[in-house]
């Protein structure tokens, strides 16, 4: 049984999913099939409403996907959003001590999470040890001098303009200097691979075991 939400907590949640949650559906389906999974397990952390796991798991019964997430109303959301999909698993739990035995996933993936890391170096540390051998972590912020890709964006009528999304995009995320320094955290850890890429406005880091 999971533990009850503070009113913050719920208030948040409900929030980001009537706000960017919406908003932003079109990325997260864009993210999901550029994990290029089809069976296997995918670990989401900072899962929010939980659409990317939706999203890969829809049509891959052989996808296990879990998403986790240590505010309790964003769980409570990300399992409406999977509705009955079996192939969902969504689990309040901090990136930092993620409750998997080693080399469990061949992806784990987060979005738009990075930012709010209390201990960025536990949470990367965790990823490489929840990885398979030549599993792959994505984690994606968003890129603040990014063009706004149409195709990202769900939209009502002219709403929400560019502008307001890219005031929006340079509060939510890590900015340059604090990219620099995930990057250069992950690095230290014993990858086969590590390496920058974007993915319409997202920019990733992605980190191959
Ligand atoms: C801006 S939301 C992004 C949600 C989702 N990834 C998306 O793009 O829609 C950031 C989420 O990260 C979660 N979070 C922050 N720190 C975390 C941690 N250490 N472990 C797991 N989740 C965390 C927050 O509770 C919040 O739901």
């Amino acid at each position: 049984m999971d533990e009850a939400p503070t009113l913050a907590q719920r208030a948040r949640a409900e929030a980001y999913a009537r706000g960017p949650g919406w908003r932003y559906d079109p990325a997260y389906r864009r993210i999901a099939g550029a994990l290029a999974l089809t069976e296997g397990a995918l670990l989401d952390i900072g899962c929010g409403p939980g659409l990317v796991c939706v999203h890969a798991a829809a049509g891959h019964p052989e996808l296990d996907c879990v998403g986790i997430d240590t505010n309790p109303a964003m769980i409570r959301l990300a399992r409406r959003s999977a509705g009955r999909r079996l192939n969902c698993t969504f689990r309040v739990m901090d990136g930092a001590a993620i409750r998997y035995p080693a080399a469990t996933f061949h992806r784990v993936v987060a979005v738009q999470t990075m930012h709010h890391w209390t201990d960025p170096d536990a949470v990367l540390a965790e990823i490489h040890r929840v990885l398979r051998p030549g599993g792959i972590a994505m984690l994606h912020d968003a890129d603040p001098s990014a063009e706004i890709d149409p195709a990202f964006v769900r939209r009502r009528g002219r709403w929400p303009p560019d502008l307001w999304l890219r005031q929006m995009w340079r509060r939510d995320s890590l900015g340059d200097a604090g990219f620099e320094d995930m990057l250069e955290r992950t690095r230290r850890l014993a990858w086969a691979d590590v390496g920058v890429d974007t993915l319409g406005f997202y920019r990733r880091i992605v980190a191959r075991r």
